[in-house]
């Protein structure tokens, strides 16, 4: 019988998994056997974080394993810690034998389902996945929830456009709306016109495959009214001003946005929190036909503002605009948007750290703290208001671009704060939503980066 993400009740013979931290590693080789402390040195087992160890129980049975992991003080909080084992270990049944705080437990546990994740549309993983028994104390609804969640949204990321349009993203939505009693309506093609969506229309009507906005609801009319708003391009061509071969290869995941607050507002129903939830996804593909926009088109938006349309290729903020215009008029408690937005946040701190701009420096501080306290952190740029000349044109209100070639997260993220009035509590998380390289719990591939962070900004808000 397979488990969820390999986590198992109990098992007899489960294997000892033995945690050392680097500097608690003389000590420990100090209270092993003989035999073991002499096998420790000859395999040269200096406990780096990751690495395991054999070790022999002097009648050539095994032991247990040593693991090497971060010291207790570690910014991961342990959450990496058991994560590479699911790859490492041989198939079999294995329990750590350590005494584990109750968020240690949790973070081991999580760590460990998110190392058991595989993309699996296409071909089925050929090893078979050893097992972990629940570490004692660990709150299991929340790895659960919360694995749950990033296997989702990591395999709608990792899922082709092909196989993912705007409908199948729709789809995605329903399937979450129907398990957790949400209401969901979703606007398509021309009715994006009748309805005041001009931005949306205009970005995705070039493509096969008509753009829509979907829009869940969920939760008592009362509680804290919090708004997800996340960028589903399903795929950046660039549009006319199309992008170079390097540049478009990975634009499947220009939907990862989408996929993350997809994943979180899965988390939030699953979980009962006491907010009155939205979710917005304008979902759209960037592409070329005919009937395509063009550079220097103006475009109208749900808000009002004309648009010139600097560079077909900054697409995200125009779907953006008219979402976040509708949600900003329900003055929600918290209104957060995730956007794989522009190559220039990658630029200016790397696509493992994910980019936050807000106007309330509180707020800030609030999600630095959380996304610290969850191994998932965020960093934050300014919304210069001494940039925000570089949005204006003749012809219209802004610019989507400007013609600058300098602080593209920062005008970017200017561009949308147009849409939002400032007394609104509003996040805007620029992300690459991909893993560039595979670490431990986070294979190669789409990542819903900031999930865990904005969980628990979300949980801080709701009602008790
Ligand atoms: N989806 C891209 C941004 C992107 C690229 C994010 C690579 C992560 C990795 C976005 O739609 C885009 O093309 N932005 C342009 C804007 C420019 C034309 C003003 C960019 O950043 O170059
Ligand atoms: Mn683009
Ligand atoms: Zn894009």
């Amino acid at each position: 019988m397979s488990h969820p993400f390999q986590l198992i009740d109990d098992a007899p013979d489960a294997v000892p998994l033995l945690p050392v931290a680097k500097p608690a590693l003389a000590d420990w080789l100090g209270a092993r056997p003989e035999h073991q402390r002499a096998w420790a040195a000859r395999a040269d087992f200096k406990a780096e974080p990751g690495a395991t160890l054999l070790l022999p129980d002097g009648a050539g049975g095994l032991a247990g394993i040593a693991l090497g992991v971060e010291p207790p003080d570690h910014a991961d909080h342990g959450l990496w810690s058991y994560a590479g084992l699911p790859d490492a270990l041989p198939p079999g049944s294995y329990r750590i034998d350590a005494t584990l705080t109750r968020d240690d437990a949790t973070n081991a546990a999580l760590g460990w389902a998110l190392g058991t994740y595989a993309f699996t549309r296409y071909k089925a993983r050929k090893d078979v996945l050893p097992s972990l028994v629940w570490p004692a104390g660990a709150d299991r609804g929340h790895v659960l929830r919360a694995a749950e969640a990033t296997v989702l949204a990591r395999d709608l990321i990792n899922t082709p456009a092909a196989d993912l349009g705007p409908a199948e993203l729709a789809a995605a939505a329903r399937a979450l709306a129907e398990r957790h009693d949400a209401e969901l309506s979703i606007i398509v093609g021309d009715d994006l016109l009748a309805q005041n969506y001009p931005a949306i229309h205009a970005v995705g009507r070039a493509s096969a495959k008509p753009p829509c906005l979907i829009d869940l609801r969920w939760g008592a009319d009362g509680d804290p009214k919090v708004t997800l708003v996340g960028k589903g391009v399903c795929f950046d061509s660039g549009g006319l001003d199309i992008k170079p071969a390097t540049g478009m290869k990975l634009m499947k995941k220009d939907m990862g946005g989408a996929a993350t607050v997809l994943a979180l507002a899965g988390m939030v129903m699953a979980a009962g929190l006491k907010v009155r939830l939205r979710l917005l996804i304008p979902a759209v593909e960037n592409m070329i036909a005919g009937n395509a926009m063009r550079p220097l088109d103006v475009l109208a938006t749900r808000k009002g503002l004309s648009v010139e349309v600097g560079n077909t290729d900054a697409e995200g903020r125009l779907i953006l605009c008219d979402a976040l215009a509708e949600a900003d008029g329900e003055q929600p408690a918290l209104l957060i948007d995730c956007a794989t937005l522009t190559g220039a946040a990658r630029v200016a701190l790397g696509p493992e750290l994910p980019v936050v701009f807000t106007r309330h420096d509180a707020l800030y501080d609030e999600l630095a703290r959380l996304g610290a306290a969850t191994a998932d952190p965020v960093w934050r740029l300014p919304l210069w208001p001494g940039y925000r000349r570089l949005l204006d044109t003749k012809p219209a209100d802004l610019s989507s671009t400007g013609d600058s070639p300098h602080a593209g997260a920062i005008t970017a993220a200017l561009f949308l704060a147009e849409f939002v009035s400032s007394d609104t509590p509003w996040l805007h998380l620029d992300m690459m939503a991909w893993n560039a390289r595979a670490r431990p719990g986070r294979p190669e591939g789409g990542e819903p980066q900031t999930l865990r962070a904005l969980y628990a900004l979300v949980a801080a808000r709701a009602r008790a």
